[in-house]
């Protein structure tokens, strides 16, 4: 499978899709993704369910919606062998952090910013089976993937949407749908944030595939960039007194001001792009292991001359860089800041920008002993890793 971005959804071309569509209202996209091949069988889908370190869920439709059961992972294989006479869905998330060709699948996204992918969810389905009516905080791209789910699409939702009564789902009581579609292999509908939205399995074997965009709250950026900040900032400086007025109990305006200066101070360039790109690389899955066998130069070396197979990104892990006042970049992997040597730019932003390179194509840009040390330094994390394809 090509690693390729998508230039067109449908008859779309991204730019017009982006201006016309993204973060504004949803579209339904026909024969947006040619599949070869399903990117991932039942059974391997099942396997992951029951593995500890992989967030899954089975939702069984049986009886009225308030009854509805959750189960959530790790599952057992009695959770797949046992005979229903109701519909039920499994769904598996970060499936593109464990399987390569679901994170290849991923990449078809990088059309958008690669920080604002966060997951690929899949879900199999029985005829008639559903997660019932809500809607997320995401963007997401739901793409058929095998047989038939048709999908409603309903009103505009806010935290003051009245929710139905039940410990694990999160329902609309009042789903007011106005736009219907019948989802076949390949086509794919697009969903703004907050926009409700109810799917359902209309044949047996109903798998989609959930192309998730996270973007981070208000409250999160707030406090994740102060925490950062705080790390650097002295406990031994404090707020200066800004002029008051004795015996009296009042926070002055200069008071005020004063805090918002020193608040100020600390919103530069620099300190709002390191926060970000740590914050934003930050691993979904921090345990997950992606150890490789350490490498040496002389073994990078004889790869290169061998010109054969692919450097590729783990899956799992995020990547992103920025360019810094002073012209030098800085990669961010796993929440870790990396400042990088000037000749090892073009290799950082080569695999930053592609996740995959071609061996036989990567001397251009792995000519020096900083590009080839920087190589290593991810390899040996077990960042990159070298594949036959
Ligand atoms: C599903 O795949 O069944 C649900 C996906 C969604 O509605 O977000
Ligand atoms: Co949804």
């Amino acid at each position: 499978m090509t690693m390729a971005p998508l230039t067109h959804l449908g008859d779309l071309t991204v730019a017009e899709f982006i201006a016309d569509y993204w973060q504004q209202k949803p579209v339904c996209i026909r024969n947006g993704i040619a599949f070869e091949d399903a990117l991932i069988a039942m059974d391997e889908l099942a396997g992951l369910a029951l593995e500890p370190e992989v967030e899954s869920r089975l939702i069984e439709n049986k009886g009225d919606i308030k009854d509805w059961q959750v189960t959530h992972g790790p599952l057992k294989e009695v959770d797949f062998n046992k005979e229903r006479d109701f519909p039920w869905t499994l769904l598996v998330q970060g499936v593109d952090c464990f399987v390569p060709q679901v994170h290849d699948f991923l990449a078809k996204f990088r059309f958008l910013p690669s920080w604002r992918l966060d997951d690929i969810m899949i879900s199999y389905a029985t005829n008639g089976a559903g997660v019932g009516a809500h809607y997320d905080r995401y963007d997401v791209f739901l793409i058929q993937g095998e047989g038939q789910r048709q999908w409603q699409i309903g009103q505009t939702c806010s935290e003051n949407s009245a929710l139905m009564a039940h410990d694990q789902l999160c329902l609309l009581q009042d789903f007011e749908w106005h736009e219907e579609f019948i989802l076949n292999p390949g086509d794919m509908l697009y969903i703004p944030p907050l926009v409700a939205h109810q799917g359902v399995a209309v044949s047996d074997a109903c798998v989609t595939y959930s192309v998730g965009f996270r973007s981070p709250s208000h409250g999160d950026v707030l406090t994740t960039f102060a925490d950062e900040r705080s790390i650097d900032i002295s406990a031994d400086l404090r707020l200066k007194d800004q002029g008051f007025t004795p015996n009296s109990g009042e926070i002055s305006a200069a008071d005020v001001e004063g805090l918002m200066q020193l608040m100020r101070d600390q919103i530069t360039p620099e300190n709002v792009a390191q926060w970000f790109g740590k914050h934003s690389t930050e691993a979904k899955y921090p345990a997950l292991d992606m150890a490789e066998d350490a490498m040496d130069l002389a073994e990078l070396e004889s790869i290169i001359n061998d010109a054969y197979g692919v450097l590729r990104v783990s899956e799992g892990v995020r990547l992103a860089y920025t360019w810094q006042g002073d012209g030098g970049l800085t990669l961010f992997v796993q929440g870790e800041a990396l400042p990088c040597p000037p000749e090892a730019t073009a290799f950082v932003e080569a695999i930053a920008n592609q996740w995959l390179l071609e061996v036989d194509e990567m001397a251009p840009v792995i000519v020096n002993d900083a590009a080839k040390a920087m190589l290593l330094i991810l390899h040996n994390q077990g960042y990159l890793y070298f594949a036959d394809e």
